[in-house]
């Protein structure tokens, strides 16, 4: 049995073990540590998946912008997220995104993007974001770049650049 909730600073060694094992480096686990720092950081936000009281998982969403021609627009990052390797392919990433999206859309967000697996995510209803005109500051594999609208049509007459925090200057 799997539950999902809030992170809390007793989880923070197991979130950094578990983007570093999954990973197997150790960026991902420091770009956590270095959100948490961030006016952009949501602590509802940095979601643990929780198996026989082990910490497994772990999702993160933080604030990013769209910059169009006349605006800033905000929007969530879905990065980074990870789940032990000796946890995968139980659906407990799923889990972690659903859940997410459920927390993102009650607290009134509209915009997720993400930069990832691009057989993963359009699942969970993530498409090219490319296709809805925005741009990424870096070079990454168009079919990674992905939008969700968590309300529909919330990118209607948005488009632009996607513009990170410094701290993603890392990954
Ligand atoms: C991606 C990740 C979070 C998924 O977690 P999970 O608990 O294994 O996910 P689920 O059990 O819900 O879903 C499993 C699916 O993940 C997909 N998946 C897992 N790792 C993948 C990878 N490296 N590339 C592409 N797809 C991957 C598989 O397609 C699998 O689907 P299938 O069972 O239909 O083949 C986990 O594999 C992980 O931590 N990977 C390493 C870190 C990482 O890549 N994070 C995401 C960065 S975008």
């Amino acid at each position: 049995m799997i539950s999902i909730r809030q992170e809390k600073p007793e989880d923070y060694q197991s979130i950094y073990s578990i983007n570093k094992f999954a990973f197997d480096s150790e960026v991902e686990a420091k770009l956590v540590n270095n959100l948490r720092k961030t006016k952009g950081f949501i602590p509802n936000l940095s979601l643990v998946a929780v198996k026989d009281s082990r910490v497994v998982g772990h999702i993160l969403f933080s604030v990013i912008h769209i910059q169009t021609d006349t605006n800033y627009v905000p929007a969530l990052a879905l990065a980074p997220m990870a789940v032990l390797p000796e946890y995968q392919r139980q659906g407990i990433g799923s889990q972690l995104i659903r859940e997410g999206i459920k927390k993102c859309k009650e607290l009134g967000h509209k915009i997720i993007i993400i930069v990832g697996h691009p057989n993963y995510y359009p699942r969970f209803g993530f498409s090219p974001a490319v296709e809805k005109g925005l741009k990424l500051p870096f070079e990454a594999p168009e079919e990674a770049f992905m939008v969700y609208e968590i309300i529909p049509q919330a990118l209607k007459d948005i488009t632009g650049m996607v513009v990170y925090p410094p701290e993603f200057a890392e990954v």
